[in-house]
C-alpha cells in the first residue's frame, strides 16, 4: 500500500533535503513546486532535520515528509515507493557529504537509498562553503555524477553562512523551480535527438602583443548553458568556446569542446564544421575588430603605442549568406537602446532564423550574470519575450524555438 496520489498530478517530484543551512530555503522550493501543481514528496536526511523540522515540510507537501529508511504500515519500503514513482528527484541543498555518498553509491539513509532505487532524472543544487566547493574531491565527485547524467544547478556566488562571500550559495528557490518546470514541461526529453548542434560561447580575445589582449565582458555562461541543455535534449553538441575563465557549468559528456582565442580562430573552427551541423548558435561575443598585432612585447619606455584595429570577419553574417535549407542559424544581440528594433534589423541583415536579444542595460541580465531575460525574434518576425530566469531555463526556451523551426523546415 502506498499513500494515495492526486488524480492527475503534473508530475511527481521527490524533494531531497540534506543537512546544510540552505535547508531553510528548501521550504520555499517545496511551496513553489506545490504552487505549480506538482506532487511533492520531501525526503530529509537526519542532519537536515537539525536545521528544519520534518513537520514544516509535511505541512506544505503532498504527503508527509520522510526521514527514516525503515517505513511504516502504509509504506513499508519507502525508498522503492519514492524512487520508482518519481518523475524527477531534486536535491536542494546537496551538501558535499551527500554528493560524496551519492557518487560512491552509498545507500545509508532514505535519501541516498531513494536516489539509488530510481531511474528518474536527478537535479542536484549544491550548497556549501567556498573552500569545500573548491576541493578536488567535491569536484571529482560532481564530475562523476555529471558523467552519469545527473544535472547540477549552481551553486551561485554570494553571501554564505557566517557572512563570508563566495561561490557555494544554493541557487534561489525561484530559479530551482524555473529549471524544474522548464525540464518537466519541455516534454522534450529528446527534443533534439539526432540533431547536430554547434554553439559558440565566450568573448574572443585579440592579441595586441604577446602578453596583452583586447576582449569584452562576455563570460560564456549562456553558451555553456545552451550546450549543456542541447546535449540533455539529445543533440550531439560541439561547443566552440573563447571563455577565458573556467566555467563551473556542467558540460555533460558527449559535448565536443573546441577552445579558441581570437575571432579569426573562431571563424576558422566554425567554418570548418559548418556543413556537419543542423543548427548553429552564435552565442559568442565575437570581436568586431582585431589588432594588427606586434610580434614583440610593446615596451613602456617607447611611449603610448598606437594600436591599429582592423575589422574581423562577421561569422554569423557569412553563415547566413550561405545557409543550407533545413538548417537553423541563431544569432545573439546585446543592445542597450531600441532593443527590439535593432535586433529585428540585425536578424534581417545577418539572415538568421532566430535572433536572441538581451537588453544589457537591465539589472541581472546578460554579461556574467547567472540570469538572463531575452526576446526572441524568429524569421516570421514573431516576437516572444522570456522573462528573467536562469540561463539554463532560458536555454530550454531558445532550444524549443530552434526545434520548432527545424520541424517547420524552410518557409
Ligand atoms: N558576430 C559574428 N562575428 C562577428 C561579430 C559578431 O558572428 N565578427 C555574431 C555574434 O556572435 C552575435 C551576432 O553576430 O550572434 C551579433 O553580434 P553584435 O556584436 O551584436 O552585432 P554587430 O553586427 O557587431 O553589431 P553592433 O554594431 O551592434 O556591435
Amino acid at each position: 500500500m502506498t499513500p494515495s496520489a492526486p488524480e492527475s498530478p503534473a508530475a511527481r517530484i521527490v524533494l531531497g533535503v540534506a543537512g546544510g543551512i540552505a535547508a531553510y530555503k528548501s521550504v520555499d522550493v517545496l511551496r513553489r513546486l506545490r504552487d505549480h501543481g506538482y506532487y511533492v514528496s520531501p525526503v530529509l536526511t537526519p542532519d537536515a532535520t537539525r536545521f528544519v523540522g520534518a513537520v514544516t515540510f509535511s505541512a506544505l507537501a503532498s504527503e508527509p515528509a520522510r526521514v527514516s529508511l525503515y517505513g511504516d504500515a502504509t509504506t513499508p519500503i519507502p525508498h522503492t515507493y519514492l524512487g520508482q514513482n518519481a518523475d524527477l528527484i531534486v536535491v536542494a541543498p546537496a551538501t558535499a557529504h551527500l554528493i560524496a555518498r551519492y557518487a560512491a553509491g552509498l545507500a545509508d539513509d532514505l535519501l541516498t537509498a531513494t536516489l539509488l532505487a530510481s531511474r528518474a532524472p536527478v537535479l542536484l543544487c549544491p550548497a556549501m562553503h567556498t573552500e569545500m566547493w573548491e576541493q578536488p574531491s567535491v569536484q571529482e565527485n560532481l564530475a562523476t555524477l555529471r558523467r552519469r547524467g545527473v544535472m547540477i544547478l549552481g551553486p551561485a556566488t554570494g553571501v554564505l553562512a557566517g557572512g563570508d562571500v563566495g561561490a557555494g550559495r544554493m541557487v534561489e528557490p525561484a530559479e530551482i523551480c524555473d529549471t524544474v518546470t522548464a525540464f518537466l514541461t519541455s516534454d522534450t526529453t529528446r527534443l533534439l535527438s539526432g540533431r547536430r548542434v554547434l554553439i559558440t560561447a565566450g568573448g574572443t580575445r585579440e592579441a595586441i602583443d604577446p602578453v596583452r589582449v583586447i576582449t569584452n565582458r562576455s563570460s560564456g555562461k549562456q553558451g555553456y548553458a545552451l550546450a549543456e541543455v542541447a546535449a540533455r535534449l539529445g543533440a550531439s553538441v560541439t561547443l566552440v568556446t573563447a571563455a577565458s575563465r573556467p566555467i563551473a557549468l556542467d558540460v555533460v559528456r558527449d559535448v565536443n569542446v573546441v577552445a579558441v582565442e581570437s575571432a579569426a580562430d573562431m571563424a576558422h573552427e566554425v567554418f570548418q564544421r559548418e556543413n556537419d551541423h543542423d543548427v548553429i548558435i552564435m552565442a559568442a561575443a565575437v570581436a568586431d575588430f582585431t589588432v594588427r598585432a606586434q610580434p614583440h612585447k610593446i615596451k613602456k619606455d617607447q611611449g603610448p603605442p598606437s594600436i591599429v584595429l582592423e575589422p574581423t570577419v562577421d561569422i554569423l553574417a557569412t553563415l547566413g549568406s550561405r545557409r543550407r535549407p533545413g538548417t537553423v542559424l541563431v544569432g545573439f544581440a546585446a543592445e542597450t537602446e531600441d532593443v527590439v528594433g535593432r535586433a529585428r534589423e540585425k536578424r534581417r541583415r545577418k539572415q538568421c532564423d532566430l535572433m536572441v536579444v538581451n537588453d544589457v542595460s537591465a539589472a541581472n541580465v546578460g554579461f556574467d550574470h547567472e540570469t538572463n531575460e531575452v526576446t526572441l525574434i524568429d524569421r516570421d518576425e514573431t516576437i516572444t519575450t522570456i522573462s528573467l530566469r536562469s540561463k539554463e531555463a532560458i536555454s530550454y526556451e531558445i532550444l524549443a524555438s530552434v526545434s520548432s523551426l527545424l520541424l517547420r523546415g524552410d518557409s
